[in-house]
């Protein structure tokens, strides 16, 4: 399968910084064809900027655009939210859910993210549901079992391995410059594909992307772990050079 890399710029930017990096990773990749016919690419910026984001996109059509959240609702009297409707009428086809800072600042829950997946696949988006341990279990040896309920619970009964990709992103990893040792990566990898046989016909056919401090410098190693389709990254994926050397790494 070809393996995604995904860019969450998070709450970065302004519409015109937007455009520029937008503008710098579709030249990059102009400028090295090879690169876009082995992977797959999306960029998920702020709701404010997709507009603009979508526009530099499209010209090229190489890389997707994604959002970073929807609502678990569909649209109407729900002061604030974004429908999945309106993310498919802005030009999305991915939508990240359930990101650990959604979890941790916006108390989404398990069952939040699967009604927030089961709106996208709905509208025919494709659904980046996030999951992965806090420090505090991994150090208590629950990493498998916070995983493995996160899945189990955060996937709707529409998931399947086209409208779907788990991204594996040990919290401690996201922003830290920490890294999972190689060896813990494949096991949780292994592990999560595992899960994945009780919820869907063609589990072997469903990305995991890893997350959590992904680097051009250890891009090589985490991108060629056995079970690891792709990456989720948030600062490098700020600068184009730095998205476009970790994609480098990712299809030797
Ligand atoms: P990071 O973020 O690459 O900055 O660690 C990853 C993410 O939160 O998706």
């Amino acid at each position: 399968m070809k393996k995604l890399i995904a860019g969450n710029w998070k709450m970065n930017g302004t519409l015109s910084s937007a455009g520029d990096l937008a503008r710098s990773l579709v030249g990059g990749l102009g400028k090295s064809s090879d690169l876009a016919e082995k992977l797959d690419f999306c960029v998920c910026p702020p709701f404010l900027h997709l507009e603009k984001v979508q526009g530099v996109l499209a010209a090229q059509g190489a890389v997707a655009l994604g959002a970073q959240d929807c609502a678990l609702t569909v649209n109407g009297a729900y002061t604030g939210d974004i429908s999945a409707e309106m993310l498919l009428d802005i030009g999305c086809r991915y939508v990240i859910l359930g990101h650990s800072e959604r979890r941790q600042y916006h108390g989404e829950t398990d069952e939040m993210v699967a009604a927030k997946a089961a709106k996208a696949h709905e509208k025919g988006l494709v659904a980046i549901i996030c999951v992965g341990e806090t420090e505090k279990e991994r150090e208590s040896s629950l990493a498998e079992e916070v995983v493995g309920g996160q899945i189990r619970k955060s996937l709707p009964a529409s998931a399947n391995a086209e409208n779907t990709v788990i991204a594996y992103e040990p919290v401690w990893a996201i922003g830290t410059g920490k890294t999972p040792t190689a060896e813990d990566v494949k096991a949780m990898h292994a592990f999560i594909r595992g899960i994945l046989k009780e919820k869907l016909d063609n589990p072997d056919a469903i990305r995991i992307l890893y997350g959590g401090s992904v680097k051009p410098e250890n891009a090589g190693v985490l991108l060629n772990i056995d079970n690891v389709d792709g990456a989720l990254i948030g600062g490098a994926s700020l600068k184009a050079e730095q998205f476009l050397a970790i994609a480098a790494a990712a299809a030797v």
